[in-house]
């Protein structure tokens, strides 16, 4: 749906130019949910502005939907940002108009639709959201969630392909955020809409997204299913806005410097192995024990997970670590070089 070639972007900087975006290629596939991660300053806007071509790159190529858009220009481009809607953190709505009247603008900038269709068109729309019964307030009588209600629906008010969300939610409180990442989910399914989640925060990817892609500095250091980006992050960066999703913020790390004289593994559940008793079985079946280090549970998207750094001790180590990895459990060993299973077997004094 969206591919992006190569592209950088500098901007005139105090000492000369800064490159806001240094060589990104990147592939967001219709229909997804497609997040795009990073802490403040890594490119994310800049990267959002030359998808909706508000912003041209210094190099490379930016396709929509097929479709090289580059340098689009005339009636191309305002038909191509048509097919774009935007979702913004401060929701810009028009104060001076109703909750109708903001969504109806865009409809009427078109100069394609008579009034009553208008009409009709925002009632669908402001129903999709859940905001009926709000179509004559204003703005300032609305709460941050509902703001952003309405921003969603004047976003989609020209039936856009693709939903382009920057920080959306970031302005809310985690409930509020909640419900908007799932009328975002609802509008992706029911639609088809392609959607693109820029965001800093990895509950929201870890909520919302199919798949993420991890900026940092310009460049794209990590992508991939978001399973396997929150679960067994790979980069720096990665690790450490995992880390700021935690409560206690950086603690499986700390564990697997920690081991306390057992092999230290880390062990991933998903899916339903995440609620089966499978760790007590195969620790009695091999004759183990286990101290849990660090850990966390929860849910990407609707996939429970749990993730342990646990120290195992006694008879059969390494079965147990076989045992695991049968029942479908990830099991990483922690804070050394990987040692091949039969040594570890072959060490076994029964
Ligand atoms: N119009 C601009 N002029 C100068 N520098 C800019 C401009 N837009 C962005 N930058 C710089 O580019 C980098 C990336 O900015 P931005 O895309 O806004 O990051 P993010 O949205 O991830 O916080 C930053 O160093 C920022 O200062
Ligand atoms: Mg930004």
């Amino acid at each position: 749906m969206i591919r992006l070639e190569g592209i950088t972007k500098s901007f005139a900087g105090k000492e000369g130019a800064v490159a806001a975006l240094d060589g990104i290629d990147l592939t967001i596939a219709r229909g997804e949910i497609f997040g795009i991660i990073g802490s403040s300053g890594a490119g994310k806007s800049t990267l959002v502005r030359l998808i909706n071509l508000l912003e041209r790159p210094d190099g490379g190529e930016v396709f929509v939907g097929g479709e090289r858009v580059t340098d689009a220009r005339g009636q191309r481009l305002r038909a191509l940002r048509r097919s774009i809607g935007m979702v913004f953190q401060h929701f810009n709505l028009l104060s001076a108009r109703t909750v109708a009247g903001n969504v109806a603008y865009p409809l009427e900038l078109t100069g394609a639709y008579g009034r009553n269709e208008i009409a009709v068109r925002v009632a669908a729309l402001l129903d999709r959201v859940g905001l009926s019964e709000h179509a004559r307030k204003y703005p300032r009588q609305l709460s941050g969630g509902q703001k952003q209600r309405v921003g969603i629906a004047r976003a989609l008010a020209c039936e856009p392909a693709v939903l382009l969300c920057d920080e959306a939610t970031s302005a809310l409180d985690p409930q509020t955020t909640g419900a908007v990442l799932d009328l975002l989910r609802q509008i992706n399914r029911d639609l088809g809409v392609t959607v693109a989640l820029i965001t800093h925060e990895m509950d929201v990817i870890r909520r919302a997204c199919d798949r993420v892609a991890v900026l940092d500095r310009g460049r794209v250091v990590e992508e991939g299913p978001v399973t396997r980006v929150f679960l067994h992050p790979r980069h720096a960066a990665t690790l450490r806005l995992v880390r700021e999703a935690e409560p206690d913020g950086g603690s499986l790390d700390a564990a697997a410097a920690s081991d306390l004289g057992g092999r230290a593994v880390r062990l991933t559940f998903t899916g339903p192995a995440a609620h089966k008793p499978i760790l007590g079985r195969i620790a009695r079946e091999n004759l183990v024990d286990y101290a849990i280090l660090a850990g966390r549970v929860g849910h990407i998207r609707e996939t429970p997970y749990a993730q342990f750094i646990v120290s195992l001790s006694g008879r059969d180590v390494a079965g147990a670590i076989a045992g695991l990895r049968a029942s479908g459990v990830d099991v990483e060993l922690q804070g050394v070089a990987p040692v091949p299973e039969i040594e570890e077997r072959a060490c076994h004094v029964v």
